[in-house]
């Protein structure tokens, strides 16, 4: 709508905060996923799961507080605005967003709200709250994360060839092309660093908390019980 002041150049659209949280939360969903059906992963299992609990309280805050693309105010739309976004892509110029489009917003809201409840079933199957229940729901629920990650990828890749934009190198190097004013001013590094600060103390205490016996037939690798380490002593899964 603005006039262009100058020649389209690369500008900063994601902070650091913002790429860091990205690639630490396929990180976390990632190495859960993997290490979901194995009782001896099961303290590494949790461990990622808890910080992806931390990584999404972080991403509701910045939603509300950081930089201009991050915020949610930016990029949540209603149903109108995904349906005319989706419509335009078939056109041979699609509506463009310098920060999230309409329809990839509501894959980010879908992931950042499912996996809020992996976490909480996941939380209460550790602690053995509500029987088989959180089982099922957790399992359900990480499932139905997964599949959300699915149309996620795709829509990135359709979105980047439709544009012409490299979207994946964006979320690495934090810039797309554009006029300068439409670029953010600062990076956030501090914050960024905060947040690996954050989960490398996490990561080194559980290590560190990590029971040494582990469970008869957990081969003493630190493995935690199902149930949750403070059933180990009184509880033979045999
Ligand atoms: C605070 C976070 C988490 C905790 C405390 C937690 C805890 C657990 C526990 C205790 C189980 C075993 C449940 C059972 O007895 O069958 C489990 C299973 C499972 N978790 Fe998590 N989890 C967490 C996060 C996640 C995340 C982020 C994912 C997504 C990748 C995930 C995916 C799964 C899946 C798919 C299973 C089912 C494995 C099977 O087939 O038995 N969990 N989790
Ligand atoms: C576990 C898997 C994944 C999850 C949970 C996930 C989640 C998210 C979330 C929450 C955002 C919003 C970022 C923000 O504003 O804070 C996002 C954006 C993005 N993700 Fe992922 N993502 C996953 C995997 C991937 C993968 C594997 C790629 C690349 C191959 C990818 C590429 C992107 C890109 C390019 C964006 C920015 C989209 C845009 O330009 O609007 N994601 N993702």
């Amino acid at each position: 709508m603005s006039t262009p002041s100058t020649s389209p150049a690369k500008v900063l659209v994601w902070d650091t905060p913002v790429r860091v949280f990205h690639w630490l939360l396929v990180l976390c969903f990632a190495g859960a996923y993997l290490t979901s059906e194995s009782e001896r992963w099961r303290l590494v299992h949790v461990t990622l799961g808890y910080t992806m609990a931390g990584l999404i309280g972080f991403r509701v805050v910045w939603g509300l507080l950081g930089t201009r693309y991050a915020r949610f105010s930016q990029f949540v739309r209603g149903p109108s605005a995904v349906m005319r976004y989706v419509a335009t892509l078939k056109q041979s110029r699609p509506e463009h967003h310098m920060g999230h489009n309409p329809a990839g917003a509501l894959a980010i809201v879908a992931l950042l709200s499912v996996a809020a409840v992996v976490v909480a079933t996941g939380w209460g199957a550790f602690n053995d709250v509500g029987g088989e229940a959180f089982e099922e729901l957790h399992e359900i629920a990480a499932n139905l994360m997964l599949g959300i990650v699915g149309v996620h990828m795709a829509g990135v890749l359709i979105s980047s060839w439709k544009h012409r934009e490299n979207l994946i190198g964006a979320m690495v190097t934090g810039k797309k092309t554009g006029q300068p004013e439409d670029g953010i001013r600062s990076h956030w590094r501090s914050v960024a660093v905060l947040i690996l600060l954050a989960v490398a103390a996490f990561w080194w205490q559980q290590w560190q908390n990590a029971p040494t016996e582990g469970y008869p037939g957990s081969g003493g690798t630190g493995a935690v019980s199902m149930k949750g380490a403070k059933h180990d002593s009184d509880h033979d899964d045999d």
